[in-house]
């Protein structure tokens, strides 16, 4: 198996040992969960998407008030060639750093988790779980920072362990006035009267996922992008997640209801495989 890569944007980018210490114990990263994310898709030995990715990763850091550094390109490049494998993970992060110091930026690649391969093959069993505030709140009270893809993602990972002990493998999001809003790490959309359905971002305050820009432009039915009950979603013929290293995934059992894997997502999730490897 390929061992993981570190690379740290400051100096270089610069190669070091993946067990090294990068981070000071007052990096506000650390301390108050101030730190910004991008996890990226390695296929044919290149990170895909690099672009989206990064806009979004300054787009993040702008809402963090992060003074982003420059060099994101060349630091992923350097990160994905030692790290020398076809397929992968890669994951770049940057922190506000030390009250008196500057942001870290620093670049991790692992191999692809053999649960992401499952899922991607099999599918997924997901749960509707409350995030326990109206739909509309974390796009007017911009502090809830939604649509950051902030390191602050504990209740994200508190989410997917109350939806294991369920029993599924995924969560999603249903907002206090019961509209669906998104999985802790991933973009949902489902086929309602043949057509497709997902949340509109910028509305609800979710993520708005490169995975979801890149297959919806590629759809085989008509895309809406507009709000969906619960009772919506628990209807629909097709359920899916959308997130980079997984690509578009079926929700093969929801709320303990089988779904198959569908026609709509089936030809989603070929057209965003081909799209990857830059068809
Ligand atoms: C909360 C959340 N929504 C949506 C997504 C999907 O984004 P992308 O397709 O860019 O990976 C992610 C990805 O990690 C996420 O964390």
């Amino acid at each position: 198996m390929t061992r993981p890569v570190l690379a740290l944007l400051a100096g270089g980018p610069r190669l070091v040992d993946p067990a090294d210490p990068i981070l000071r114990a007052d990096d506000l990263g650390v301390a108050r969960g101030e730190a910004v994310f991008e996890t990226v898709r390695i296929a044919a030995g290149r990170p895909a998407f690099l672009d989206l990715h990064l806009e979004r990763l300054s787009r993040s850091a702008a809402r963090l008030a992060i003074a982003l550094p420059a060099g994101w390109a060349e630091l992923a490049s350097v990160a994905t060639d030692a790290f020398g494998a076809d397929d992968g993970v890669l994951r770049l992060t940057c922190t506000k750093g030390p009250p008196d110091g500057d942001p870290v930026g620093f670049a991790l690649v692992t191999p692809v988790p053999a649960a992401t391969l499952h899922a991607r093959e099999h599918g997924v069993a997901a749960v509707t779980l409350t995030l326990g505030v109206p739909a509309a709140v974390r796009s007017t009270a911009p502090w809830l920072l939604g649509g950051v893809k902030s390191t602050s993602y504990a209740v994200n990972m508190a989410s997917l362990r109350a939806a294991e002990q369920l029993g599924a493998q995924d969560a999603i999001w249903i907002s206090s006035d019961g509209i669906v809003l998104e999985g802790p790490t991933a973009t949902v959309g489902w086929v309602s009267g043949g057509r497709l359905v997902t949340p509109p971002a910028e509305r609800v305050g979710t993520l708005a996922g490169t995975t979801a820009h890149i297959a919806f432009a590629r759809s085989p039915v008509p895309v809406d992008t507009r709000l969906g009950t619960l009772e919506e979603l628990r209807a629909a013929a097709e359920v899916f997640l959308l997130s980079s290293v997984r690509g578009v995934v079926p929700v093969r059992q929801l709320d303990g209801r089988e779904l198959g894997f569908g026609q709509v997502t089936r030809e989603l999730a070929g057209a965003f495989e081909r799209a990857v490897l830059g068809g």
